[in-house]
C-alpha cells in the first residue's frame, strides 16, 4: 500500500510517496508525474549493485531512456570534484533541458545528485529515491542540496525541490545496523523538536524500530515526513522555523568536519549534537535535567553514541563559527524548551556556552 504526504509548494509542491514495492513500479509512477524520458540515474556502486538493475528495468519497461552514472560511495565524496564528475557525464551524453535526473541512494547521493539537477543547464528537474533510513525522514525531502567543503559541511548547495519523493521500506533491509541507528537519530529529532508524544511512541518502540519492524517504521517515517513537510511549507528556505530541523546539527557537523568527512555518519554526529543541546539548554533552565536523561537514554538504546569525541574546545568552536547559521559573527542555537518544543537562541559568548558541557 502507497501512503502519500504532499509537501505544498505552489508550484513547486510535490508528493512523497512512502510503502513497499515502490522501486518495481517507478517507471509507472515517472509516467504519471509526466517526468522526461531521458533520465540519467545517479548513484554509487553499492547502492547500484542492490538496485540499479531493479530501477533500470522498470524505466526500460515504461518507456523511458535511462543511463546510470555511479560515483564513489562515501561522504568523503560529497565534493566539488565528484559533483564535476557528474557534469562531465551529462555533457558528454548530451543531456539537455528537456533529460531528468534520478538520486538513488542515500543523503550523499541525494544532496549532490540533488544540487547537480539545480545547476546544470541552470536547473533540471529530479526525483529523489532515498535508500537509507536517514534519507528517507530527512535529506530526501525539503530540497537542501549541497556538496561540503574541506572547511566545512554543505557549505556550496542550493534550495531546489524534487518533483518527486519515493520511499520504499523495502531497501532498508540491505541496510547495516549502524546506518539504521543514524536515520533514528534524526527521527528523534523529530520528536524533541516538534511531538512530545511521538518522542514518547519512539520511547515504547525501540526495539521494533531496531528490528525493522515494517510498519513500525512506516509509522515513524511518515510522521518524521510529514513534520517535515508542514515546517518545509511554512518556511523553505530557512527564514524561520526552518532552523528547528537543525537541532543538534552546529554541534554535529563539527564533530563531522574535525573527524575527517566520513569518519562519524552523519546521524551519529546529530546524536551527540542533541544531548549537548539538550545539556546546554537544561543550563539555560530551558528543560529539566530529567529531559537531557531521557534524550540520552533513548539515542543509547537505539545504539547512538552521546558523547563527543575528545578535540579541544577551540577546535569546535572555529568548526562551529564556520557554520552557515553563524550570521555577524552571532551563532545561533537551537535548543529545547522541555521535550516537543523548541526555540532559537542567539549566542554572543560561544567559548562560555560549551566550556561547561565538554
Ligand atoms: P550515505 O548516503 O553515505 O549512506 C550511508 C551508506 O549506506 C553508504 O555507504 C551507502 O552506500 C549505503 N547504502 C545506502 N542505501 C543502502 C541500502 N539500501 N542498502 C545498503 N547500503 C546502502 O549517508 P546518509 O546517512 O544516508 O546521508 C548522510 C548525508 O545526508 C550527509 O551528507 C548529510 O549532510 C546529508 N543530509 C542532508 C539533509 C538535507 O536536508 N539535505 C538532511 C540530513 C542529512
Ligand atoms: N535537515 C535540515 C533541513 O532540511 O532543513
Amino acid at each position: 500500500m502507497l501512503e502519500n504526504i504532499n509537501v505544498l509548494l505552489a508550484d513547486r509542491s510535490y508528493c512523497i510517496s512512502v510503502g513497499s514495492d515502490i522501486i518495481n513500479n517507478l517507471g509507472q509512477q515517472l509516467i504519471q508525474n509526466d517526468f522526461p524520458q531521458r533520465i540519467a540515474i545517479i548513484s554509487n556502486p553499492a547502492v547500484d549493485n542492490f538496485y540499479g538493475k531493479a530501477v533500470y528495468d522498470s524505466l526500460i519497461s515504461s518507456g523511458f531512456n535511462p543511463l546510470k552514472f555511479n560515483v564513489p560511495d562515501g561522504e568523503e565524496y560529497k565534493s566539488l570534484i565528484t559533483l564535476e564528475s557528474i557534469y562531465d557525464f551529462l555533457i558528454e551524453n548530451q543531456f539537455d533541458r528537456g533529460c531528468g535526473l534520478i538520486a538513488l541512494g542515500g543523503g550523499v547521493i541525494g544532496d549532490m545528485a540533488g544540487f547537480a539537477a539545480a545547476t546544470f543547464l541552470r536547473g533540471i528537474p529530479y526525483v529523489q529515491i532515498p535508500t537509507t533510513l536517514l534519507s528517507q525522514v530527512d535529506s530526501s525531502v525539503g530540497g537542501k542540496t549541497a556538496v561540503n567543503h574541506s572547511l566545512g559541511k554543505n557549505l556550496i548547495g542550493a534550495f531546489y525541490q524534487p518533483e518527486l519523493v519515493l520511499i520504499d521500506i523495502e531497501v532498508l533491509k540491505t541496510l547495516d545496523p549502524r546506518e539504521v541507528s543514524a536515520g533514528l537519530a534524526e527521527v528523534v529529532k523529530y520528536g524533541i523538536i516538534h511531538d512530545a508524544d511521538f518522542f514518547g511512541w519512539l520511547e515504547d518502540n525501540v526495539r521494533k524500530l531496531r528490528g525493522r519492524d515494517p510498519e513500525t517504521l512506516i509509522h515513524a517515517i511518515k510522521k518524521s515526513c510529514q513534520i517535515k513537510a508542514d515546517i518545509v511549507a511554512v518556511d523553505e528556505k530557512e527564514g524561520s522555523i526552518r532552523a528547528f530541523l537543525n537541532f543538534g546539527h552546529t554541534f554535529g557537523h563539527a564533530i563531522e568536519n574535525l573527524s575527517g568527512y566520513g569518519q562519524w555518519k552523519h546521524g551519529e554526529a546529530v546524536s551527540v549534537g542533541m544531548v549537548v543541546a539538550a545539556k546546554i539548554s537544561a543550563q539555560l533552565e530551558l528543560c529539566s535535567q530529567e529531559d537531557v536523561d531521557r534524550i540520552t537514554s533513548i539515542l543509547k538504546a537505539l545504539g547512538l553514541p552521546t558523547e563527543p569525541p575528545d578535540f579541544a574546545l577551540d577546535e569546535y568552536i572555529v568548526s562551529m563559527q564556520r557554520d552557515k547559521k553563524v550570521k555577524q559573527g552571532h551563532l545561533t542555537l537551537v535548543l529545547n524548551r522541555g521535550i516537543g518544543k523548541v526555540i532559537l537562541h542567539k549566542v554572543t559568548d560561544i567559548s562560555s556556552v560549551f566550556s561547561s558541557i565538554l
